[in-house]
């Protein structure tokens, strides 16, 4: 969470740096700031989105070649002016931007007050650099080492960057656990959270790893050293990112417009791994531990948030397909609980930005105690993806509305190719079954355009429910986490509260709220349960619920008994949720926006939680 971002060169820093918080927006909201460097630091932030740091600036003196922004999504002091980033050392000679938390800070500052420094914010950020500069003084040290200093006493996680008065040709950076990645521009450098502020300046690109500090000098090449000084080579990378996904091309919102990419973001998943002709599967990470994954005895998904929800439509595709047992793990749970994990185990790791703190924690727990980590990201180079043994790139391309969309349906692409090759492998499914289900595969991305024409039939029904105060989502088999995500996706951007349950739960509880104000989603395309569902709708409709169906094609039973019905066309029962998740993603966008709701950057969200 927060995005920071920076620039030393010869351009003009602020409209590099804005442009760059922009693109960095979706990681929090809550304020935005930004130093340049130009005889002194000035130094402007606010509270709100970073249009209201463009109209808050907007007679100040913005210029200056070097300098450092950031937005931000509060964790330590509410967000207000005082707490927003950058922050200033005592003498205001050094500011800081800062992405993470650091743990001990409360230890720091005692420390530091007892020594009379004063503190201007509540904000663990402010802790350190004031840290760096008493070291700088007390120990007579240069910046660097000062740097090196104070975070060798930092407990937690961060990306940092620093600016000096002193020093304006230069920006110091460092990183331990939160993402930073530095672009390399002709005598220029650009620094960001992920690559998307950098893209269009450069694509060479060198991304930090943890316990280094990056110092960016104009005129010489970049170093890298270790906390401990040690000097790193750094290696860089070409971006591979498409200027036109970071905009929104016409479309009202990056969800809707990530709603419509499906067709295309599902096909890049399986694009490279199915060589239609010989129709094989080929997923090169699987191949290199093929051992370890055919005598997994166990295999244990670990995510958070919509990626959770796709693995355990994981968790039904490997048993069904592969026959090997799974278990679905939240990871902020798995990490505190002394998990039983042993070398026989292979932890899939499912992430969008590859940066979720708790999910990458509870790898490192799980490396640690000798599985087989995998990782499935979208975000190429994350760290979870970095600190994984192997792994698949779901290929969706940037997904930039908080609410994710395209990431769901191309992890879950991800993992019924690998279901699939695993179950060839193991014999546990017929060649033909596994042709059958490979052909469906390769058909699902026209299936979703086909879906994707539901959204004028369902944007008018969109108007009826605006009123809503709440929602039920049922779902069974591989519906029911599409229930769980359809009901995420309607309170993340709707604020209407709304619940996802297995269809047959409903009795032990759900069903005691129905009435005639309470709309019931019903995902039920066919299936070998197709009529327990109906049962279940017939119950609601005893007691006046308002049922919104999500149907295969052609059906006519549950047409009769529910409300509004949505048609999905006919596919295998593994590959529904491809499918029937669309309509509920269509249903909650226009809900939103029906209500005016903030809907790429809902209120306290944030895409990459990069904090506890
Ligand atoms: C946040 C985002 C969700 C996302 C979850 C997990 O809560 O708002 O959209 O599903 O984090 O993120 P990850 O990047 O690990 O998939």
């Amino acid at each position: 969470m927060c995005g920071i971002v920076g620039y030393l060169g010869s351009k003009e820093a602020y409209p590099i740096l804005i442009k760059g918080l922009k693109r960095l927006e979706y990681r929090g909201y809550d304020s935005a700031g930004i130093a340049l460097v130009n005889e002194k630091i000035n130094l402007y932030k606010t509270k709100g989105k970073v249009s209201n740091l463009e109209t808050f600036v907007e007679s100040k003196n913005i210029a200056g070649t070097t300098g450092i922004a950031h937005t931000r999504w509060a964790t330590h002091g509410e967000p207000n002016d005082v707490n927003a980033h950058p922050h200033f050392s005592d003498s205001k000679e050094l500011a800081m931007i800062h992405n993470g938390i650091i743990e001990n800070y409360d230890v720091l500052k005692e420390e530091l007050m007892k020594v009379g420094v004063e503190f201007k914010s509540n904000t663990d950020t402010e802790v350190l650099i004031q840290l760096i500069e008493y070291i700088m003084k007390v120990e007579k040290v240069d910046l660097v080492n000062a740097v090196q200093l104070a975070i060798s006493q930092v407990v937690g996680a961060y990306a940092i960057v620093v600016v000096s008065k002193k020093h304006p040709d230069m920006l110091i950076a460092a990183r331990n656990g939160s993402p930073l990645v530095i672009g390399i521009g002709e005598d220029e450098f650009y620094l960001a959270s992920d690559p998307s502020p950098i893209v269009e300046y450069t694509r060479n690109v060198v991304f930090v790893d943890d316990e280094e500090i990056a110092i960016l000098k104009l005129g010489e090449e970049l170093q890298i050293r270790t906390i401990k000084n040690q000097v790193k080579t750094p290696f860089v990378e070409q971006l591979e990112l498409n200027l036109g996904d970071l905009e929104k091309s016409g479309f009202k919102h990056f969800m809707i417009k990530e709603i419509f990419e499906q067709p295309k973001s599902i096909r890049d998943s399986i694009r490279g791994r199915v060589n239609v002709g010989i129709d094989n599967i080929s997923m090169a990470g699987i191949i290199d531990f093929k051992e370890r994954f055919l005598q997994a005895k166990r295999i244990i998904f670990i995510a958070a948030g919509t990626s959770w929800h796709a693995s355990l439509v994981g968790e039904y595709l490997f048993e069904e397909l592969a026959r090997i047992p799974v278990e679905v793990e939240y990871a902020s749970e798995f990490r505190y609980r002394n998990p039983i994990i042993n070398e026989s185990d292979v932890v899939i790791a499912v992430s969008q930005s590859g940066e979720t703190a708790d999910t990458l924690a509870a790898i490192k727990l799980a490396k640690q105690k000798g599985a087989l980590i995998y990782s499935i990201c979208n975000v190429v180079g994350s760290s979870i993806a970095r600190a994984a043994d192997a792994g698949s790139y779901t290929h969706a391309g940037p997904e930039i509305g908080v609410a994710s969309t395209k990431a769901f349906t191309s992890q879950v692409t991800v993992l019924v190719l690998m279901a699939l090759l695993l179950g060839r492998k193991k014999g546990t499914i017929s060649e033909t079954r596994f042709q059958v289900l490979l052909n469906e595969l390769n058909n699902i991305p026209s299936k979703v355009e086909q879906t994707l024409q539901l959204n004028d039939q369902i944007k008018e029904i969109s108007k009826i429910f605006t009123y809503a105060r709440n929602f039920l989502y049922l779902g069974r088999g591989f519906n029911f986490p599409v229930a769980l995500e359809g009901a995420l996706k309607l309170k993340e951007i709707s604020y209407i509260h709304a619940e996802g349950y297995p269809a047959a739960e409903m009795k032990h509880g759900p069903i005691a709220l129905i009435d005639k104000k309470m709309p019931v989603v019903v995902i039920t395309p066919t299936s070998a349960i197709y009529n327990k569902v109906v049962s279940n709708i017939q119950e609601i409709k005893t007691r006046k619920g308002k049922v919104i169906a999500i149907v295969s094609k052609g059906d006519k039973l549950v047409s009769k008994l529910a409300d509004y019905t949505f048609e999905i066309p006919e596919t295998e029962e593994v590959l529904t949720p491809l499918l029937s998740v669309i309509p509920l993603q269509l249903l909650s966008y226009y809900i939103a926006d029906m209500r005016d709701c903030e809907i790429d950057q809902p209120r306290n969200l944030a895409k990459s939680v990069t904090v506890e």
